[in-house]
């Protein structure tokens, strides 16, 4: 078994070469990082964890980190046993923002010329699902990060702000649009100007987040939703993500569209007619991916 994978994975790049696909990048799960730490969970190896991993800086995000971040994920999305990602900090910090002694002597002129943020949500581009599992602060570009996941899953100490206000700036890496979106005008607009924080629960009630957990089971939580999610088709999957996500972009009328012809689509995939014959004979879909 082990010597196939190794032949596979031999063989993978120029599969992937053939597809189109940019040049295959490494293997996530094992690789070494300074900023973060990557595993393979579940009990096929489905779900790729990503662990941000500079705890004395309450995970402060670093140009580094960001870079390493976005390996891991590129890592992980061309992994095909990996279904869904979860993506976390340690009890204390999800990330406490943008790393401010990094940031302290930047000018515009340096931000603007050197694009900085233009890497931070490449997380965004990614199709498979990506599940945000909170515990302490996520704060400035750390409520950033984790807003741009597809689910937020929260420990009972979480707490989620943009602070920025406070530093004398504003959030940059998109915390007064997609928090807008997810909690209304008058909660994000109290937050983004005071800077204060909420707490997990307030952030369930107000639908930034979809579930609060103990802190200690948080990731084991966070680790069986992305299990349940690998177990079905991933281009399915990825369709359904690129549908719910249209919402947030276009009008009503220009979703529906868009949300009929990816309906439509499933139809070219194998994984639809394996899941409907499944129903029918009574058996449990066994989905390929094709
Ligand atoms: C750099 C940070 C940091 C940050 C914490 N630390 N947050 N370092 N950047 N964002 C460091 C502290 O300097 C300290 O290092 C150590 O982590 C522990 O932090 P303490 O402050 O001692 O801990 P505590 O008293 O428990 O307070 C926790 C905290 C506070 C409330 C989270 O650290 C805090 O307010 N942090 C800043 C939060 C913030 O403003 N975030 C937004 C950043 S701007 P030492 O070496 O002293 O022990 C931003 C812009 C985004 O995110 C733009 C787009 C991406």
């Amino acid at each position: 078994m082990a010597s196939l994978r190794v032949l596979l994975r031999g063989f993978r790049g120029p599969l992937l070469a053939w597809a189109g696909c940019s040049a295959p990048r490494s293997f996530a799960a094992g690789a070494n990082f300074e900023y973060i730490v990557t595993e393979k969970k579940g009990e096929n190896g489905t779900v790729g964890l990503i662990r941000l991993n500079r705890p004395k800086v309450l995970n402060a995000l670093c140009g580094g980190l960001i870079m390493e971040l976005n390996q891991a994920l590129d890592a992980f999305e061309d992994d095909p046993a990996v279904g869904a990602i979860v993506l976390t900090g340690g009890d204390k910090a999800f990330a406490a923002g943008a790393d401010i002694k990094e940031m302290q002597n930047y000018t515009f002129q340096s931000c603007y010329y050197h694009n900085f943020l233009a890497r931070w949500d490449h997380l965004t581009q990614v199709k498979k699902p990506v599940i945000a599992a909170v515990n302490g602060y996520a704060l400035g570009g750390g409520c950033e990060l984790a807003m741009m996941c597809d689910i937020i899953y929260a420990g009972e100490k979480a707490q989620f702000g943009q602070p920025e206000i406070l530093l004398g700036t504003i959030p940059g890496s998109g915390g007064t649009q997609r928090l807008t979106r997810a909690v209304g005008k008058s909660l994000a607009m109290e937050m983004v100007l005071t800077g204060d924080r909420i707490s997990a629960q307030d952030a369930k009630q107000a639908g930034l987040v979809s579930k609060v957990f103990p802190v200690e089971t948080l990731v084991e939580e966070a680790i069986r939703c992305a299990e349940k999610i690998a177990s079905n088709s991933k281009i399915v999957s990825a369709m359904a993500k690129e549908s719910v996500n249209a919402a947030f972009e276009m009008t009503l009328a220009e979703g529906n569209k868009l949300e009929k012809k990816l309906f439509y689509s499933t139809f070219a995939t194998e994984d639809r007619r394996e899941g409907m014959t499944a129903f029918v004979e009574k058996r449990k879909a066994n989905f390929r991916d094709q």
